[in-house]
């Protein structure tokens, strides 16, 4: 076939893909070329403006390395990482809401024991974070796995800062029998995505700001339960209406609660105001 015109080309080029041996791959194929061929016709895309794309998504590959992922920040700022969690993670009631990992995840985090200060003398308020893992068909789940990580007061990861020599602000508990654990560490603070690339261009010349509002992240595993991702958000951040990655959901909201000076729950004496956290995940089964 020749001659293709705005009208037969979409449907020659589906064709090219009839003998895709994944049927996966066809359906994805065939699919993606339909919606960028209607996207193209939709706002009658220029040559100059074909020419813009090509130039931000090669400068998006190219800003990305070992510690920084561009096109996964792009997914993000467009809600497609949220879209995909949403199409994955459809949940039965009783189960925590998940929402995006984000890029400051570490593999393996130091396991520490529960009660250990993960701010390791880190400045900022002093936050006790209490919790429990569950199940969300019922039951405690015993030696749970909950990993940790932080922003610091000033709104950076330790992966972000040069003057630290140990992980700060991450760490991995081992729930009790019970499934409880508890640890120390610091507020958390509101912080901007890395938004000195690309992706941080297509945020300014569309008038959008790179904030996302403060929040702890935890990952959650325990055998027979899918493995949970998700952020417990500080209420009454001033962004949780406009975080720049579109990961805030209600039942992930808590009052990191003001406590006056006297005693914490795991004895510890505090001459200063702090802050408490509780928060109970219920994991999802694989069984269902
Ligand atoms: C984060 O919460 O760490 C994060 C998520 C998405 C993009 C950037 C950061
Ligand atoms: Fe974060």
């Amino acid at each position: 076939m020749r001659d293709f015109d705005e009208k037969n080309i979409t449907e020659a080029v589906v064709d090219r893909f009839q003998s895709t041996p994944d049927p996966r791959l066809k359906t994805i194929m065939t699919s993606l070329v339909r919606h960028l061929h209607d996207f193209v016709r939709d706002v009658e895309l220029t040559t100059d403006e074909w020419y813009v794309a090509i130039d931000f998504l090669t400068r998006t590959g190219q800003i990305c390395s070992s510690t920084r992922q561009e096109f996964i920040l792009l997914s993000d700022t467009l809600g497609v990482s949220m879209l995909v969690d949403a199409v994955n993670h459809r949940m039965p009631k009783g189960a925590t809401e998940t929402t995006v990992q984000g890029p400051f995840y570490v593999e393996n985090p130091p396991e520490f024991p529960q009660g250990f200060d993960i701010s390791r003398g880190l400045k900022g308020e002093a936050l006790f974070v209490s919790g429990t893992a569950s199940s969300a068909q019922g039951g405690a789940l015993p030696h749970a796995v909950v990993d940790v990580w932080q922003s610091d007061t000033d709104g950076y990861y330790d992966v972000q800062r040069t003057d630290l020599s140990e992980p700060t602000l991450r760490a991995r508990f081992r729930a009790d029998a019970q499934g409880r654990f508890f640890f120390w560490s610091i507020l958390p603070s509101a912080y901007p995505i890395p938004h000195d690339g690309p992706v941080g261009q297509m945020l300014v010349a569309t008038g959008r700001h790179p904030w996302r509002p403060a929040h702890l992240h935890f990952m959650i595993s325990a055998p027979g339960h899918e493995k949970l991702i998700t952020h417990v958000f500080v209420q009454g951040d001033r962004y949780l209406d406009s975080d720049a990655v579109f990961g805030v959901k209600n039942s992930l909201i808590r009052e990191y609660l003001r406590e006056p000076p006297g005693v914490a729950p795991d004895g510890t004496k505090m001459e200063r105001p702090w802050r408490r956290l509780n928060y109970d995940f219920c994991l999802k089964s694989t069984a269902t």
